[in-house]
């Protein structure tokens, strides 16, 4: 029932790198640590890797599914596959959560082109002739000048600006041209340089109270909050419950093993991460500084001085920073396609206004709402201010939602027959212990687990 009619990534490689590029961004270079740092470490850590493998490869898996099947944007799909119109909600609540991330999304990648600029300007220069303290001092008051906090908004607005304009020009060349190239090339440099990071950090004094902190899981600092976070961790680093999964894998060639894509993109996920977390804690114990309290700033105040009195530093810097600002693009570009692909699919709007339309709105509405000092940057919802709410309803709320649809859709409404077929690519795949194993789980552990942790962060259980 394929249609290989639209563009399609060219290669298996092309698929795993295109997938990874939407996973890997400023979740785990810039979230992961603070959400490590603000939830107390090792235990945290623990959490959010089972809920990896128990929510997010199956989901994974399942979004795979319905694309490839179906080779449809995130709301055409269920139209293909006749389903009942109830679980179109997925793919509007999809578009709904990729417009509130890159509301805030792109204001942090802004902050990362910006950081690629100082560099090169030589902001950071100064930072070899001060002592500990003092430079944790100015990276923080550099970090806070950044985002608009410390004096005006104008300059991450601009940023912002600019980030969106890059991404659009990219995805606006296509699929193959765009999205395969970038990621294909840059991806593996950003691998190589956090592992410099990590060499260096090593070797600083606090190194080894930063890896306690990592792996040595206090279980005691787990709270129903704390849960809930992890697991919409889980769901943003691997781009799931809103479609994007399911809008790439309808580009993905016939012959990609839909079940091991899920696990080797995971599992890489997760080594990034990782090796982002191992190069920022030392410093933060190494510099006096404090893991709960660090907040969002975390990665801009301890990069800068993991560099400063490396030889090269400045170089080194400005390179990591580069390669973030990649990251951050590919999964941007994973976040726009969603809308996009909706847009020219089912509106039949074409390609390039789809991309500007939706710019256009992600642009003002960000603009307008997540610096502080714009027009609403100070309104509050609840306890948070817009950025933190945005975060907030699509990691712990809408993305987690939409996971626990797809697995009961996946789970109890899709023909087992159709399934099992397109996951083992006709019977060419022997998947039958693995697709035993998959089904067991999306039929009943996700969609339970993820129940468990909203009756819990709604204070109906305990645990
Ligand atoms: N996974 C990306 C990250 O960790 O930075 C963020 C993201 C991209 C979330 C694409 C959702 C998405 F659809």
């Amino acid at each position: 029932m394929e249609k290989p009619k639209r563009e399609n990534f060219s290669s298996g490689i092309a698929v795993f790198f295109a997938t990874l590029g939407s996973a890997l961004g400023l979740g785990n270079m810039w979230k992961f640590p603070y959400l490590v740092g603000n939830n107390g470490g090792g235990a945290f850590l623990f959490v959010y890797l089972i809920c990896v493998f128990l929510l997010g490869i199956p989901v994974m898996i399942s979004e795979f599914f319905i694309g490839r099947h179906t080779r449809k944007n995130a709301i055409g799909a269920f139209t293909e596959l006749k389903a009942n119109p109830f679980w179109k909600c997925i793919g509007y609540m999809g578009i709904l959560s990729s417009l509130f991330i890159m509301f805030f999304y792109t204001d942090v990648a802004g902050w990362v082109y910006s950081y690629v600029f100082r560099g090169i300007k030589g902001d950071f220069n100064i930072l070899s002739s001060l002592e500990s303290t003092k430079a944790a001092n100015t990276t923080q008051s550099i970090f806070l000048n950044t985002t608009g906090a410390g004096n005006s908004a104008i300059n991450p607005m601009i940023w912002q600006l600019i980030v969106l304009v890059v991404v659009s020009l990219i995805i606006i060349a296509g699929v193959k041209k765009g999205i395969e190239k970038v990621t294909k090339t840059l991806l593996p440099i950003l691998f190589i340089l956090v592992i410099i990071c990590d060499i260096r950090a090593l070797t600083l004094q606090g190194s080894k109270e930063g890896l306690n902190f990592l792996f040595n899981p206090d279980f005691s600092k787990l709270n129903g909050s704390s849960i809930m976070t992890a697991m919409g961790l889980a769901f943003f680093k691997l781009s799931l419950g809103m479609g994007t999964m399911i809008t790439y894998a309808s580009y993905f060639t016939n012959d990609n093993n839909l079940m091991r894509t899920p696990i080797k993109v995971a599992l890489s996920d997760i080594m990034v991460s990782l090796l982002a977390g191992i190069a920022i804690f030392p410093v933060v114990f190494s510099f006096g500084m404090k893991p709960e309290g660090s907040g969002m700033g975390l990665l801009f105040t301890t990069v800068p001085l993991i560099f400063m009195k490396l030889p090269f530093g400045n170089l080194l810097l400005i390179a990591f920073f580069f390669l973030t600002a990649i990251a951050a693009t590919t999964a941007l570009i994973s976040l726009l396609e969603v809308p996009v692909a909706f847009l020219s699919e089912e509106l039949k709007i074409n390609r390039t206004k789809s991309v500007i339309i939706i710019s256009s709105i992600v642009l003002i509405v960000g603009i307008l709402t997540v610096h502080p000092g714009s027009l609403f940057g100070n309104a509050m919802i609840g306890s948070r201010n817009l950025f933190d709410f945005y975060d907030f309803l699509t990691s712990n709320i809408l993305m987690p939602l939409g996971g626990f649809l797809i697995a009961l859709f996946v789970g109890y409404v899709v023909n087992k027959n159709t399934l099992y077929q397109t996951l083992s690519n006709n019977g060419t795949l022997n998947i039958a212990v693995s697709f035993k194993l998959y089904q067991f789980v999306i039929r009943y552990i996700t969609p339970i687990l993820v129940l468990l942790v909203f009756l819990n962060s709604l204070q109906i259980i305990t645990f």
